[in-house]
Formats: structure tokens, sequence, C-alpha cells
């Protein structure tokens, strides 16, 4: 990359940062004391010296100093540090806190050096975006330094050419002769100055995954986090911060996302001068890693988003690196299968011949892969039994995994299966012969959740078991596809053979396990396509996309529900990577009766499939069935390379539309859903974005007409809110 295209530009002595993206600047600076400070993340600055006139920081009453060498007062709690430390005068919310061999706490981190490199280094046993030449980003490292421990902080920023992001990691590693034992290490830390930000975040529950909320800062610390051993239904490892007014189009956004799926924290502490020191990264609490001479810690990777075009904007930058360079392998580039998946359409209860019945049915339709899910191995009709034993269950499938596969098989499609390899059944073999195998307190009762324990995958034996175990499943049988689930949270969180010294690593060892386990997996078995799955979407974030291309949304497969959880699922994940079903009706989880066109519809957001007993279809439904089927393959390029833009918001009007479209704007989908129609309504107008102004566009399925781009962008498309959960769906294909 020549050097006037560089991304990072480091000026001056002590040196000022300029990390460049196409509309944004980040830019460090370094205080003569020696402490990294933050100096604007933002519209962009050219990279000039001026910037370091943010370093004269003027003392205030009460403030904490110390005395710079030549005798200036450093004003420690205003100096808006990239990366705070705990207990050295800062009272700020702090990105670490290490606590050395004598029990005492408390680093001072000063600058001690930089690189600057090409390309993106990966991150050793943890998941994180990637690049695919050294063209396309270059990495700065910082080291910080606490001078009287020998701990060095690396800070790792990569920015990616072409894109609004950056991405933040810590390394952290004892050079000293003593251990310590970190108590927090954050991802990223940024100080903002005093600004009206509202925070964006996706709190939830089962089956209502990803809501969007959205509240003014306050004075003081506002947190969301999980402490369940994944990134979990409740909070999700993701928060914005955005100006007021900030719309799908318009303001200004700043998007925090943790590539991790365990414990995590992320949110802001407002100070007295009401500027907003924002934090993400692995949730302290319960956390520790000891640290001896020589060894080191690695963060997980914090993807930081600027947007200056709101909140589409915003998704639009997630949804291009992660589906682009955080997704890999085989799958990242090609279509997804159209599924059809048995558990809502049988749950446990199903023979052999009941399968091929639906998959025969599902060949009908056009679609392309069966996958049996839960109930399959071990003695396991019902939740209470059976994880741990994966052995195929001969007497439910009389020919065995091989048989099932080879029967569907010679219907055309492709065979997958469910698997839930983190956990063990109380009732199981597995747990029988190794009742340490799973997280336990020692003397205490384990809690059981669906009757199972999660196993110890901080042990090396046990993840080699499991590994061992679904090596011969997979091999065993043509199998395509895995639902990886994972059903239950974290508690008693121990191991039975790590150290007193190092049970606070637990959690997060467990953690670096699943990863493993995930990465074996796809060494083994390249071509397999993973869906990951957690009691629904309970494990929706940007670490499993790195091993698995796709995630089930949630367990609420109702048409109706899912149009709020797919929206808040928008905001960073592309479509591509979210599983969506129709499911039957009256809905299982709702209740509601959406027609199949508008279950159809609304699955059609996502990587399409069916998820229900088809041979109980009616010949309207069937007809309808195969008309979706045949619209999910004909429009699934869009998904894949089209650009999303969320059209109405269901979380605040009756109706919810987005459309698709492809980046040189000649083709889109749009979506409309009415979900409760009002009486005596005039019809509306959709407007549609991101096409073509200029160009016409004729409609190739649903309602016909031509029309030309700006007529949609400023007039838009005709929809009906005359009846409740009524759907439209326009293939749009540029005329001339
Ligand atoms: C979880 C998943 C479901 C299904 C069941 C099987 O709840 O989210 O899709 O696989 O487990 O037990």
């Amino acid at each position: 990359m020549p050097a006037n295209d560089s991304l990072i530009h480091v000026i001056g002595e002590p040196p000022l940062f300029f990390l460049q993206s196409p509309g944004s600047s980040y830019v460090m600076g370094v205080h003569p004391q020696g402490t990294l400070c933050h100096l604007h993340w933002g519209a962009p600055v050219a990279p000039d010296q001026g910037m370091a006139s943010l370093l004269n920081i003027p003392r205030r009453a009460f403030s904490t100093v110390v005395r710079h060498e030549n005798g200036e007062p450093v004003p420690l709690d205003i100096l808006p540090t990239e990366y705070p430390t705990a207990n050295t005068g800062d009272f700020g919310s702090p990105a670490i806190d290490a606590e050395h061999a004598d029990g005492t706490r408390g680093l001072r981190l000063a600058y001690a050096g930089h690189r600057l490199f090409r390309g993106k280094p990966s991150l050793s046993g943890l998941p994180a975006t990637y690049v695919e030449s050294d063209d396309e980003a270059e990495t700065l490292e910082v080291d910080l330094r606490d001078e009287p421990s020998g701990l060095i902080v690396t800070l790792s920023y990569t920015v990616f050419a072409g894109r609004n992001a950056i991405a933040r990691s810590a390394r952290i590693t004892n050079t000293g002769p003593r251990p310590l034992t970190l108590r927090r290490a954050l991802s990223a830390a940024i100080d903002f100055a005093a600004r009206p930000f509202e925070m964006i975040h996706l709190p939830g529950s089962w089956a209502r995954e990803r809501w969007l909320e959205r509240q003014p800062l306050h004075s003081g610390e506002q947190w969301v986090g999980s402490r369940r051993g994944a990134s979990g239904h409740q909070h999700h490892p993701f928060f914005a911060l955005v100006t007021p007014g900030t719309g799908e189009e318009h303001g200004e956004a700043y998007g925090f996302s943790l590539v991790y799926s365990g414990n995590h924290l992320g949110g802001v502490d407002v100070d007295q001068y009401h500027r907003s020191r924002a934090l993400t990264g692995l949730h302290p609490e319960g956390f520790a890693w000891r640290l001896e001479t020589g060894e080191a810690f690695q963060t997980p990777e914090a993807i930081l988003v600027h947007s200056r075009s709101g909140l589409g904007g915003l998704s639009g930058t997630y949804h291009r690196l992660y589906r682009e360079r955080l997704v890999r392998g085989l799958w990242r580039d090609r279509e997804r299968p159209v599924l059809i998946n048995n558990w809502e359409g049988t749950y446990f209860k199903f023979t052999e011949d009941k399968l091929v019945a639906i998959a025969t049915a599902a060949a009908g339709l056009g679609c392309e892969l069966f996958v049996l899910d839960d109930g399959w191995f071990g003695e396991r009709n019902g939740p209470e039994t059976s994880l741990g034993d994966w052995i195929v269950n001969l007497s439910k499938l009389p020919s065995g995994l091989d048989g099932l596969a080879r029967r569907i098989g010679e219907q055309g499609l492709m065979f997958g299966l469910w698997f839930e390899p983190e956990m063990v059944s109380v009732r199981s073999r597995l747990h029988t012969e190794h009742p340490d195998w799973c997280l336990h307190l020692p003397g205490r009762p384990r809690t059981e959740s669906r009757f199972q324990l999660v196993l110890d995958f901080s042990r090396a034996e046990v993840v080699d078991t499991v590994y061992r175990q679904m090596e011969a499943v997979l091999s065993s049988a043509p199998i395509r596809y895995l639902k990886w689930d994972m059903n239950r949270h974290l508690t008693e969180v121990a191991s039975a053979v790590l150290p007193a010294e190092r049970q606070g690593e637990t959690a997060h060892r467990h953690l670096l396990g699943v990863y493993a386990l995930l990465e074996r997996i796809l060494q083994r078995f390249p071509d397999l396509l993973i869906e990951g799955c957690s009691g629904g979407g309970g494990r929706y974030d940007p670490g499993m996309l790195f091993y698995t291309p796709q995630i089930w949304c949630s367990d609420n497969s109702d048409a109706i529900a899912r149009l709020r959880i797919q929206h808040g699922t928008s905001l960073i994940y592309p479509p591509c990577t979210m599983g969506a079903h129709v499911s039957a009706v009256p809905n299982h989880q709702m209740h509601r009766s959406p027609s199949m066109r508008t279950r159809g519809h609304v699955a059609l957001a996502g990587v399409f499939g069916f998820e229900l007993d088809l041979t109980s279809l009616d010949e309207a439904d069937h007809a309808e069935a195969i008309a979706l089927t045949r619209l999910a393959k004909t429009t699934r390029h869009l998904l894949r390379h089209g650009d999303l833009h969320r059209l109405a918001n269901p979380f605040t009007e009756d109706a919810a539309a987005w459309m698709l479209v492809l980046p040189d704007a000649t083709e889109a989908l749009v979506t409309h859903v009415t979900i409760l129609a009002s009486p005596n309504w005039f019809d509306g107008r959709l407007r549609l974005r991101g096409l073509d102004p200029a160009a016409l566009y004729r409609s190739c399925h649903g309602p016909s007409g031509e029309w030309r781009g700006d007529f949609l962008h400023h007039v838009g498309l005709p929809v009906k809110l005359e009846r409740d959960f009524e759907s439209t769906v326009w293939h749009l294909r540029r005329a001339f």
C-alpha cells in the first residue's frame, strides 16, 4: 500500500496516531507524562500536529495529579485515557485491573513504543475478523508499560481499507519477575467529550431476542452484560451511542460489538463533566487470570463502527464486514440450502418412516436439505436424558443415520443433524462414568437446567472425548449440516482440575474449549455447514459467526413476533446469517395464525426454511409453499450480496418493511407486512432506498408494475393496510 494511501499515520514526538477510515478518523496522542490519550473519533480530520493541543488539560478542583518531570501537574482523573487503569488516580471505570503478588492492586501505564504493519494478525484461539491479503488493512500496536511490575499492555488497532470499522483488542504480557492476576481485562475503552448521547442496546429473553431499546445516557454507570457463560438472550454483546434524532438515514452513531460468546460487559460511565467513557469486553465479575512471568493474556476483539448516515450506515458497515471477513469457509460464498427441520413438526416423537415422509414432501416443494433435530441418539425421547451419549437410537431409526441419510438422499435432499456438544444429561452413560467432567462446586448441589449439566470444556480430555464422539457420528453418514445447540447457561462455574489460583479462569477457558472444538470439527469436515443455536437465538454473536455462518434466530417461529426479533438482529447481523423458518399455525409459541404467504415472506428475510409437518399441508398452502421455495431460491443471491434497508420499524409502527438491494442497484427484494390493520385507513406508500433514481424497475414477482427509481424513492410503492398480518413482496429488476 503506497504511503499516501496509508490508513494509519503517526506524526510528531511524542507521537500522535491517526487511524483513517473512509468516513471517519480515530486519533490518539501520548501525553508528555506518558499516558496514551484518546483525542477524537468521528468525522474525518487530516493528520495534523494541532490535535496535540487536546492534551493540554486544565487541572480542576479536587483533581488527582501526578507531577510531570518538569514539575507540571498532570490531572489523571481528567485525562481522556485510552486504556484506563484502576487505583492510580483515574476514578472512572477502568479497562484493566491487576493484582500484584503482594495482594495490592494498581497500574500506571505509560507509552513504551509502537509498531505499524500491513494486514491483520489472527488472535490465537479466539474468533476474529480477518483479511485475505495484507492490502486490505493496516494494524497499529501500541505498547503501554507499568514500570514497577513489568506488565506490558499491547493495544491493537486494525483499520480496514474501505470500511468505517476498527478492530481493537489488547494483549497483556507479564515481563516482570513475579506472577500477577488480572481482575479485569477489557477489549476497548473510548473517552468521548461531553455529548448528549442516547444508548441503543438489544435486551430480550427466550422467544423475544434482541428487542431494541433506546435511552438517553444519564450521569453514572449504565451497563449491559451477561454472567451466564454465554452471550445470552437477555443482553447482547453490543451497544451503540447515537446523537439524539438519529434514524435509519441520518445522525451519528457509534457501535461497539464484541466478538465473543461468553460473559460480557458493555456500556458507559458518564462522569462529572458529562463525558462518556464507553467500555466493552469480558465481564470482570468472576473473572481472574493469573500471569506467570512470560505469560500473556489475549482479550477478545471489539469491532468499533462509526456512521454519519444513521443506523442504516452503522448496520451496513457491520453487515459487510461480518459477512465478508468474519464468516469463513466454503459456505461464506455459497448459496445456503432451503431446509426442512423436523423439530416443530414432530418434536421427539418420530419414526424413520415419518422423517422420510416429511423429506419426501419437502422434496416436492423444492427443499434441498433435511435436518433431523433432537431425539436421534441414546434413549432420548424427551429432554430428560442422553446428552453426551451420541450414539444413534436404532429402535427409532432402524437403518441408522447412514440408512436414513441414504433414504433422504434418494429424495434428492442433503442430510443434516442436531447436536448439543457442550452438555451432558444427568441421566446419561457419560455422566455416570465421569461425574466430575461437568462444571460443579465440590460438595454443593449441581443446578440442573433442562435436566442437564455443562461439560467442563476447560479440560482438554473432555473436549477430546466429545470431538471423538462427534467425529465418529459425522463420518458415519453423509452429514452435510450440523445444528450446534446449547440449551442452558453456566452455573457453579468451577473446574475439578484447575488449581485454586486459576479457578477464576474457568469460564473463559471453557469457552476457549468450545471454540477449539468448533475449529477442530471444521478442520476435519471443511464442507460442513454449521448453524448455531442456543435455545433459539441465545448465542447469536460475532464469536459464533466465525465458526457457524448461520444462526437460528429464535425459538419463536411466529412470523409476527419474528418481525421485531429480525429487525433488532439486523442492527448488527447480515440477513444471510439469520435462520428463519415457516412453521405451523396456530403457531406453537404465540398461537397466532398468519397465512402461509406471510409466514413465508417473513422467513425470506433470512436463510429460508420450513419447520413443520409438511405431510399435512392443504392444497392451497402446498401450492403457496412451492411458490415461496421458488422465490427463496431465485432471490437468495440478494441475501448474500444485497444491502439491507429497514423501511418501517415494528417496534414503533403497526408495520414492518425492509428491502435488500444489490450494490449495483439492478435488483431488489422489498417486503411489507401489516401487523394490525387500522379501521377505515387510507392505503399507504412505502418509500424505497438504494435504487438508481434514473433507472426503470419492473416487478417480476408480487404486484405488477413499472416504476422509476426516483418515484420509488420519493413517492413509493402502494401498500395495503386493510388486514392484520397481510404481507406483500416485490421482486424488482432494473428494466433499463
Ligand atoms: C432448542 C432449539 C430448538 C430445538 C430444541 C431441541 O430449544 O432452539 O430449535 O433444536 O432445542 O431440543
